[in-house]
């Protein structure tokens, strides 16, 4: 295994994993305040959002079940394509279900505003997105986020679930890579 120094490649460390687990306890906090009462279905999307929704759930202390969707918007890099494809279909019927997206980052907000129309279209009692990150593009596509870690700038991050073509995926804090990172030295 190539164990060269993946932690050295970041620049500049947004969010540590001590700070990652204590906005995570807070959001699990909100949601398990808004649905109480309600078995709730948290649905990851693949793969980057394996991280926080391990974390999520195990913050959570009722019973919920977990479901994931695999969703490719075409191509690898830096930039969504726009054309969003179902790779992996849930498990579940979700006919009359409280269901929770729950992803790691809204960049443009397409692959979310597509998901929670395609879900909300199966007869889900309810269909919210709770995501760790959001950059401001987002707000250029029409799309309701209940529960937002933080907001970030327009800058490409990597770790904790978050990838440069599928590398970094297993840091545990997130931040930027350097740029000799992208120019393949
Ligand atoms: P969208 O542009 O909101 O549709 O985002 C689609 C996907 O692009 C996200 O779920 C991530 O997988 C990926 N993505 C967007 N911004 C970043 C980033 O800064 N780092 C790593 N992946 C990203
Ligand atoms: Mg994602």
């Amino acid at each position: 295994m190539d164990a060269s120094d993946v932690e050295g490649d970041l620049v500049d460390i947004l969010f540590t994993e001590a700070q990652i687990k204590e906005r995570v306890g807070e959001l699990a906090k909100q949601i398990e305040g808004d649905y109480a009462g309600q078995e709730l279905l948290i649905v990851g999307v693949l793969r980057g959002a394996v991280m926080v929704m391990a974390d999520i759930a195990r913050a959570l202390t009722g019973h919920v079940e977990m479901d994931w969707m695999a969703v490719s918007s075409y191509g690898s890099g830096t930039k969504s394509s726009g054309v969003v494809r179902i790779l992996k279909d849930l498990d579940t019927d979700i006919t009359g279900r409280h269901v929770l997206i729950v992803d790691e980052i809204v960049d443009t907000g397409l692959t979310l505003s597509w998901l929670t129309a395609n879900l909300a279209s199966r007869s889900a009692a309810s269909v919210e997105i709770c995501t760790l990150l959001r950059k401001p593009d987002a707000l250029q596509m029409q799309v309701d986020v209940k529960y937002v870690g933080w907001d970030i700038p327009n800058e490409f991050v990597v770790g904790y679930g978050l990838d440069y073509n599928e590398r970094y995926r297993n840091l545990r804090d997130i931040g930027t890579l350097a740029p000799h990172v992208y120019s393949g030295e």
